[in-house]
């Protein structure tokens, strides 16, 4: 879910904004964390007032044009991705309770909900929504109401509830009879604070507010922030004072923009020569060493490392399983890759010599944080693969390798892949630095040819999306695609079918090709779509000849082929109905290339049938809970 805070009174410059405004930007920019339903509430002449509707924030923009808020300068918004209770109005949060005088948005799952609900409602409390959040609200709503007349305090209210409170959550109340302050608290998930002049924000992420200051504070976990126009303090669930950290916001704000792109997706795509530019940048002293100032683990210790682990969800999972292939070639050191959700209650074996690579593009995928905590439990260390400054993986983890492109606003990932199986590469190439590997030639010539990627990315982006968009086009009513690769291009297989399934709902599986053979070469019959990633012919292992057996095999039965192959690559074209040439680069940077085709495939045949490419149906972009 996406959650902003805002209390405000003039700005320096005199511009004057209200909160609703404030609130419904930060919600636009904020909506890829959830569409289920949005909702506004603000305080007014001592009133709490709100709107909220199921749906997009379009549905709850519509409302509020027709029962429009009065004027104010603190509020709370919310868009949701449902947990506990369906996405309905009723169900759509603030969840305003204590006869309207207390509104309270959450994200998260609070656990034990149910047990707090029957108590409550055994006191004659009683609830209209399904949700775990009524049930917090209520709660805070009753502490707040026992406290003595002379010594009532929201913020005490709230430790008081938040200690009761299990699982997971962000959450944000007012309260009537206090309108000049939000009072916030967080446990396992995520919530920053934004530093105005004469205003102060609160957003799931720096994008809620993003509009309006650069100037951000990180908060603990069980912490409690209250925010006024002109201050804001922290203390834990226990009151006792705790400090924020704060940092400068590098977006800006026009990076979350369209740029003129009719998506966000395809505005990322784009991005993606500079996503992988900025993620090298800086990263080669004068000699052509990498350094990695960020990787601030014990050397000794890098050096000990007996065992490897990429933890991650979904396309982070499969930017993982690539850089497997490097890492394990370069270091020598099994290297294992696995979905968090699994890792994390498999009782993995990991210990003090498991170095454990956390990947994500938000920082704040909560199976990914839990199966982190989980290893740094049995002793390991963690490194972060993470593009968001700020989050909570990158600060719980031992070290942290920033990804550069930038926010990524598409719920499908993009750039964020590409971006990670860099930044996974300057891993992998830096531990085997590190470890003074025998294949130093090889590695100094891998990180020349990884800086000429950004350039070679662009050519496909120039040169093949307008063959990829024509042959969507032709392919809209496509009940099935399959995807078939092998080494890099497995992994590679996997995500261009996940980003169809993801945006176009289009049912897609990606194989090893060497697998088609032990059963799903079944599926192909007469016209059945098949994308097939073909190796360089130059890489090793006969790789190359492999693929092109496996595209005889699928076309003798009927597939039709189409085939992204080196350019160059002519041995292909008789057994393919469709070629697409991307330019050439070493085995283990193919899916830099290779993957570009895929998602304008996904991307296009989700707009030519209609769908919204940015917010799939049943998805968010990040998903904060287990
Ligand atoms: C969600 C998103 C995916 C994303 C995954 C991991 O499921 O819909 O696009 O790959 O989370 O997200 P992360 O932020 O950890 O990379």
């Amino acid at each position: 879910c996406g959650i902003v805070g805002y209390v405000g009174s003039e700005r320096a410059d005199g511009r004057k904004h209200t909160a609703l405004n404030v609130i419904l930007e930060g919600l636009r920019r904020l909506e890829y964390r959830g569409y289920d339903s949005a909702g506004v509430a603000v305080i007014a002449d001592g009133e709490v007032e709100y709107r909220k509707k199921a749906g997009k924030l379009s549905n709850l923009v519509g409302e509020l044009e027709e029962h429009p808020l009065p004027t104010s300068n603190i509020g709370i918004g919310h868009t949701r991705w449902a947990t506990h209770g369906g996405p309905s109005d009723v169900n759509a949060h603030p969840h305003v309770v204590d006869g309207g005088k207390l509104a309270m948005i959450h994200n998260g799952i609070i656990e034990n909900f149910s047990e707090i609900k029957r108590e409550l409602s055994t006191q004659g409390e009683s609830f209209v929504s399904e949700t775990d959040t009524e049930v917090a609200a209520v709660l805070l709503a009753r502490t707040y109401d026992a406290q003595p007349t002379d010594q009532k305090d929201l913020t005490v209210a709230m430790q008081d509830t938040c200690r009761r409170l299990e699982g997971a959550f962000t959450l944000l109340a007012v309260h009537a009879d206090v309108p000049d302050r939000v009072v916030a608290a967080r446990r396992n998930s995520p919530l920053v604070i934004g530093l105005g002049e004469g205003e102060n924000f609160l957003g799931s992420d720096v994008s809620g507010f993003i509009d309006y200051t650069r100037r951000a504070v990180e908060m603990g976990q069980d912490q409690i922030v209250t925010i006024t126009a002109d201050d804001y303090t922290i203390v834990d669930f226990h009151g006792s004072p705790a400090e924020g950290k704060p940092f400068d916001i590098e977006w800006d704000a026009a990076a979350a923009e369209k740029d003129g792109y009719p998506s966000f997706m395809e505005k990322e795509i784009h991005d993606q020569p500079a996503a992988v530019g900025d993620t090298l940048l800086g990263r080669l002293d004068e000699n052509g060493s990498l350094t990695l100032d960020e990787i601030k683990i014990d050397e000794a210790v890098l050096r000990s490392i007996d065992k490897i682990v990429v933890i991650a969800c979904g396309t982070a999972a499969y930017a993982g399983q690539v850089a497997r292939y490097a890492i394990e070639h370069w270091c020598r050191i099994p290297t294992e890759v696995e979905l968090a959700h699994e890792f994390r209650y498999r009782d993995p074996i990991v210990n003090e010599k498991t170095l454990v690579v956390a990947v994500s593009q938000s920082g704040e995928t909560m199976d990914t944080l839990m199966a982190v905590r989980h290893a740094q439990e049995q002793g390991a260390k963690v490194v972060a693969i993470c593009n968001t400054n700020g989050s909570t993986i990158p600060r719980e983890a031992d070290a942290v390798l920033y990804t550069h492109a930038g926010p990524e606003i598409a719920v499908a990932s993009t750039k964020a892949f590409l971006a990670q199986i860099t930044a996974a590469y300057l891993l992998g190439l830096y531990l085997a630095q590190l470890r003074g590997n025998k294949y130093k030639d090889e590695i100094a010539s891998l990180l020349t040819e990884l800086e000429a990627m950004p350039a070679k990315i662009q050519r496909v982006l120039d040169e093949v999306e307008p063959q990829v968009k024509e042959l969507a086009s032709g392919m809209k009513d496509a009940g099935s695609v399959l995807f078939l690769g092998r080494h890099v291009g497995f992994p590679v297989a996997m995500e261009g079918a996940l980003k169809l399934k993801e945006i176009a709902y289009i049912h897609a599986e990606g194989f090893a090709a060497g697998e088609l053979k032990h059963g799903p070469i079944a599926l192909i019959d007469q016209g059945q779509p098949v994308i097939v990633i073909v190796p360089s012919p130059n890489g090793r292992d006969s790789l190359h000849a492999k693929v092109v057996s496996n595209i005889q095999e699928i076309r003798a039965r009927g597939a039709e082929t189409i085939v992204i192959a080196e350019e160059g690559d002519e041995a292909v074209r008789e057994f393919a109905n469709h070629v697409l040439h991307v330019p050439a680069a070493p085995t283990l940077l193919q899916p830099l290339l290779a993957t570009v085709p895929l998602q304008i495939f996904a991307c296009e045949l989700a707009g030519a049938k209609g769908y919204d490419v940015d917010q799939p149906r049943n998805l968010a972009k990040s998903v904060t809970v287990e």
